[in-house]
């Protein structure tokens, strides 16, 4: 009998299910030309849907020159549909696609970054969506403005004043998809081949490779638990501007303190350079009061990034700098031939649901979930490897830095780790200059439940003491 998995509680509609799977099975060869399918009644009553869910499939396959119907003697596999398989992974089917997205069972992965995805807020969020979908304007639906929504760079704005003392106008701002769209903007804008840039040192790999791609060369400043040196920062340097993560530096943790700050503007402007504020995750601070940016010191030197992927879900791939006014109109010719614009529904419901108080409400709600998971992190290391460990960077954000006294994260303790069903990330390879953190591991805690948080812990353990 010939049959097909279909799932009614997907997201995806019956005939797009039946169509996908077979003509996935053509490419793959597993259905050969001319093979000849069963009668649309038949499969019909092999999958328990109804006849037009098969004929609308088999229409569509017909179309698109997967199958060949002949009138009164079937439908055929044809000819010629067939691709040679050069990467197995390629063709999953959709159904193995979510098992291989979802279903990464066993491993608990400490990965940086992620909020905890199964409390995003999706009724709140499916409301306004809903709302949004309905009642608007059926200009959403067109071309937009490349630098976004007028609603939610208005809100925005007034957001980040009242959140983070950030002083801009909102055609200062431009929505993107994500800080990492952000950072390809600024190096667009900024950069070009002989060009030089400080930043700090260790910092994500993803954005050593962003400023560097086009040439321009990386002069590293070393980090310590405030966050980069500034008393290191060379005279005789021209840079294009500084990055920094100064709210919660990326991965050690530190704050920077205002005496740095204000050496980092002056340096900035003795240089006539800008500074680039990544200020991914500020809104967790669990110690002391939060912190204001940096560009609410100087608005002119300043660009700042911001992102919605730990506030809400990375998911969304949604972004936002925020220019002095002399860059703002190049940075949105830009955004236009990068990709037009960030997805308008996206950016309406977002307006709305800051508007609306949700947002501040949402954080409000998670900064208590993430200070228990953070506080059981630290409690479960403690427990396992007591003094022989020293916590860093644990005021703020959805990770922490664990640093060894006598363990040197190599390839082959990393390896060992992972046979135990455990995933932690070396400061080390964020490093530009190598040698410095070898002992340092980022534990990410936003997904983990403490349950998680627990056994991975008890793993990591276990695999620095066999190994
Ligand atoms: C330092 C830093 N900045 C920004 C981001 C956010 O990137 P995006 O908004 O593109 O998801 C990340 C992501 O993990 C990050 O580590």
């Amino acid at each position: 009998m010939f049959w097909l998995p279909v799932d009614r509680t997907l997201d995806m509609p019956l005939i797009r299910q039946v169509y996908e799977q077979i003509r996935l099975r053509i490419l793959h060869g597993e259905l050969q030309a001319e093979d000849r399918l069963p009668a649309t009644r038949e499969l019909a009553s092999n999958l328990g849907v109804s006849r037009n869910v098969i004929i609308e499939a088999y229409e569509q396959l017909i179309a698109e020159g997967y199958l060949v119907g002949f009138q009164g003697s079937g439908t055929y596999v044809a000819k010629g549909a067939y691709l040679k398989q050069e990467d197995k992974d390629e063709f999953l089917s959709l159904f193995e696609m979510n098992q291989h997205i979802e279903n990464d069972t066993g491993v608990i992965d400490f990965r940086s970054g992620i909020p905890a995805l199964d409390m995003f807020p999706r009724k709140s969020w499916g409301h306004i969506a809903k709302q949004v979908c309905i009642e608007t304007s059926q200009s959403i639906f067109g071309y937009d403005h490349p630098e976004g929504r007028t609603e939610l760079r208005l809100v925005l704005a007034q957001y980040l004043k009242r959140t983070r003392g950030v002083n801009c106008h909102p055609d200062q701002l431009v929505i993107t998809s994500g800080a990492t769209q952000a950072f390809s903007l600024i190096a667009n804008l900024l950069l070009s081949s002989e060009d030089e840039i400080i930043i700090e040192d260790p910092i994500t790999n993803e954005i050593q490779t962003i400023f560097s791609s086009s040439g321009t060369s990386l002069y590293p400043i070393p980090v310590d638990e405030y966050g980069m040196k500034t008393d290191l920062l060379p005279a005789n340097k021209r840079p294009k501007f500084i990055f920094v993560t100064p709210s919660h530096q990326f991965p050690l943790g530190g704050t920077l303190p205002i005496q740095r700050r204000i050496q980092l503007i002056h340096f900035a402007r003795n240089t006539d350079c800008y500074i680039i504020e990544d200020d991914y995750d500020s809104e967790f601070r669990y110690q002391g009061t939060p912190v204001s940016s940096l560009q609410g010191l100087d608005p002119e030197r300043v660009i700042y990034v911001g992102t919605f992927s730990k506030i809400l879900s990375p998911g969304l791939r949604l972004g936002y700098l925020i220019l002095p006014p002399s860059l703002a109109q190049k940075c949105k010719d830009l955004k236009w031939f990068m990709d037009l614009h960030t997805p308008s529904l996206e950016q309406l419901t977002l307006a709305h649901f800051i508007d609306g108080n949700y947002l501040e409400r949402h954080i409000r709600k998670m900064k208590k979930v993430y200070q228990v998971r953070r506080d059981y992190i630290k409690s479960c290391l403690k427990q396992e490897f007591s003094n022989t460990v020293t916590i860093l960077g644990d005021s703020t954000g959805l990770h922490l830095v664990a640093e060894f006294e006598d363990i040197v994260f190599s390839e082959d303790i990393l390896s060992k780790i992972t046979e135990h069903n455990v995933k932690v990330y070396p400061v080390e390879s964020h490093a530009i200059q190598k040698g410095n953190h070898t002992n340092k591991i980022i534990l990410g805690y936003g997904n983990l439940s403490k349950e998680e948080i627990k056994e991975g812990i008890k793993r990591l353990k276990c695999a620095l003491t066999t190994s």
